[in-house]
This record gives structure tokens, C-alpha cells and sequence, in this order.
């Protein structure tokens, strides 16, 4: 077998190291044209005792090649078998991946939190359109039509005359008496949606308000600085300090703002709160009686008072933003940073 014994390539395929190597070896010893084969064919032409003896050697070599074959492709295949294994083994100490949770929008968190303070308080939630006529919007409001806030730098008006996107909530205030129908207690919260041609740091054209009512026998002032005293510590913390001021709404008399200490300065006075150390949070009043007789109550046999809220007012003070365009931009690199916010829905 000239330049190798079939012992030395029984030798080589034993070390061979990749199965293509032994597939190189089959084909040059035992294939079809293979070195062996070939010489197998060529017996013929030997005399017969010569023949015998040969033909038993070239069997002999040619079982030990293929025997070695078989031997060592089974090693290569397992030892294949087992790295890949070793490839695809679980790391059960890596650190789990965090799902990619939703979560309540900031906004939507406050406006609850709000909620939860007030149902608490006794108060029902009661909605309105947010496309509103205008007698509902105004005129049942007591705003008389010269009034500033119908101008159209103010309102948004629709193709159809006579309707508005809502100002405010307060046309809920008129709804929620007319589906009460003379019963008492009127008292409702509303929030929702508002339109407002302005924007700037400090004002969206889209926001949201919640709107208060309370109607009964005999509701005072008192009951209204009581009640949103009590609302504004459990929204802002016991802490907080009030303070109302006297103001001026179409839709209450006497009309009241609340102030909170300026959470920037904590009531020290800065640029925020413009030195005052306080900063505006609501307006409220008793309810006028040409209100009170546009829900179909009777002003000299009950009273209520009413109060007006921004929920991104309050949503920029619990988080401590100073531009409340950012929750409108849906910049999930911003929302994220609320993921893990306590205490909050
Ligand atoms: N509607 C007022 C506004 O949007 C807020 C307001 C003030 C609501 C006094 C009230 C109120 O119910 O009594 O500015």
C-alpha cells in the first residue's frame, strides 16, 4: 500500500479531528475509487495462490479502515453534540429581564387621586359634553355675552353656531342640578376635559378641570372653606398651609380664590409665587342664585357653593414640574420616570 500502511492510516483517522478529515480518508481508501477499492480490482490479474493471499490482506486492511471510521466519527459527533450543549446551557443566575409593563399616564393618576379625595367626601362624578352650547357654557352660567371669556381669542367655536368647546367644566354644574330635578343633596364633582385657545409653559389648549357642587339647605362659606381645606391636605399633604382671597366670578357670590403655600419656597417667596410665598390652586363661591334658578332651584329656599380645579396645576405641584407641556408630549423618556412613583395609582 505504498506510502502508507493501512496501520498508519488507521493511526492518522484516529487523531483526525473534524468529520470532514474522515470523510477526506474514506474517499482516498475505501470509496469508490479509493485506494484500496482500486487495488481490489486489479486481484484478477494475480495467479491464484497470490491472490488468496492478498485478497485476505486488502479485506483485513479495509474492515480495520472502516472499523476505525465508524470509531471516530462516533467520537467527533459526541464530543459536537456535547459542546453544543455546553453552548446552550441556562445561566439560571443572570438577572431576570423587567416586562415592559404599562402604566397609568401622570395625568390620569392625579385626576384619580382627586377623585378618591372627594367620593370620600361624599360627592358623586357627574360628566358633560365637552362640545357644549353656549347656554350651558355662559348664559346659564351668568355670563353675559360681552363677557371677555366669550371672545374668540378665549373660546374655541364650532361649525355649528351656537356651540363651543367647553370652557371650563362649570356647564356641568347646570346639568347635574336639571338631572336632579329639585332633589337635595346636589353634590357632584366633574371632571374632565377643557379648551382654551392659549399655550405657553403654563397653559395647553387641551387641559383638564374638576368641577365641585354642593347644593342644599342652608350651605355657607363655611361649609366651602371646610370642605376644600380638607380636600387640599389630603391632595397636598397635611402640612400644606391655605389661605382664601375674595374674587370675582359671574357664576358665584361671594366669589373666593384658594391659595396653597408655594411648594418651591415652602411660603418663603421666590420667582414661582412671585415673592408672595403663595400660588393660586382653585376658584370657588357661593353659588349665585341666577345660577342656582338656571338648574331649577330656588335661590331663597337653598344655597351651594361651587369650586373650579386644574388637574395639571396640581399634577405639576405633586411632581414638581415647571412645564406642563411635557405632559402632553408623550415622551415615553419623561412618562418612564413615573414608573416606579409611589403612593399615586
Ligand atoms: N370655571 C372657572 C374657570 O374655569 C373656575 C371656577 C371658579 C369654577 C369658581 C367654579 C367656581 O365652580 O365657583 O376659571
Amino acid at each position: 500500500m505504498d506510502e502508507l500502511s493501512w496501520q498508519e492510516v488507521v493511526a492518522a483517522i484516529s487523531q483526525a479531528s473534524t468529520l470532514a478529515e474522515l470523510k477526506d480518508w474514506r474517499t482516498r481508501w475505501v470509496g469508490k475509487h479509493g485506494r484500496i477499492t482500486e487495488l481490489m480490482k486489479g486481484l484478477s490479474d494475480l495467479p491464484p495462490e497470490e491472490r488468496r493471499r492478498r485478497g485476505q490482506e486488502l479485506n483485513q486492511a479495509r474492515e480495520a479502515i472502516l472499523a476505525a471510521l465508524t470509531q471516530r466519527e462516533q467520537v467527533l459527533t459526541d464530543r459536537a453534540e456535547e459542546r453544543a450543549l455546553e453552548a446552550e446551557r441556562w445561566d439560571l443566575t443572570l438577572p431576570g429581564r423587567e416586562p415592559d409593563t404599562g402604566m397609568l399616564h401622570p395625568l390620569t393618576r392625579v385626576r384619580r387621586r382627586i377623585e378618591d379625595v372627594l367620593l370620600r367626601l361624599g360627592f358623586s362624578l357627574a360628566y358633560g359634553p365637552q362640545v357644549e352650547s353656549e347656554w350651558y357654557n355662559f348664559e346659564a352660567l351668568n355670563i353675559p355675552p360681552n363677557h371677555p371669556a366669550r371672545e374668540m381669542q378665549d373660546s374655541f367655536f364650532v361649525d355649528i353656531p351656537g356651540l363651543v368647546l367647553r370652557t371650563h367644566t362649570s356647564p356641568v354644574q347646570i346639568r347635574a342640578m336639571e338631572q336632579h330635578q329639585g332633589r337635595l343633596p346636589v353634590k357632584i364633582i366633574a371632571p374632565g376635559l377643557t379648551y382654551r385657545r392659549d399655550d405657553d409653559a403654563t397653559h395647553v389648549p387641551m387641559f383638564q378641570q374638576v368641577e365641585g357642587l354642593v347644593v342644599d339647605h342652608g350651605i355657607s362659606v363655611a361649609d366651602l372653606m371646610g370642605t376644600l381645606t380638607v380636600m387640599v391636605q389630603e391632595l397636598l399633604g397635611g402640612s400644606v398651609r391655605t389661605r382664601f382671597r375674595s374674587s370675582y366670578f359671574p357664576f358665584t357670590e361671594p366669589s373666593l380664590e384658594m391659595d396653597v403655600t408655594c411648594a418651591v419656597c415652602q411660603g418663603q417667596g421666590c420667582r414661582v409665587c412671585k415673592e408672595t410665598g403663595w400660588v393660586e390652586i382653585l376658584g370657588s363661591g357661593l353659588v349665585h342664585p341666577t345660577v342656582l334658578r338656571n338648574g331649577g332651584y330656588d335661590p331663597d329656599q337653598v344655597s351651594g357653593f361651587a369650586f373650579g380645579m386644574g388637574i395639571e396645576r396640581i399634577a405639576m405641584r405633586l411632581y414638581g414640574l415647571d412645564d406642563l407641556r411635557l405632559l402632553y408630549q408623550n415622551d415615553l423618556r419623561f412618562l418612564r420616570g413615573f414608573r416606579h412613583q409611589g403612593g399615586l395609582r
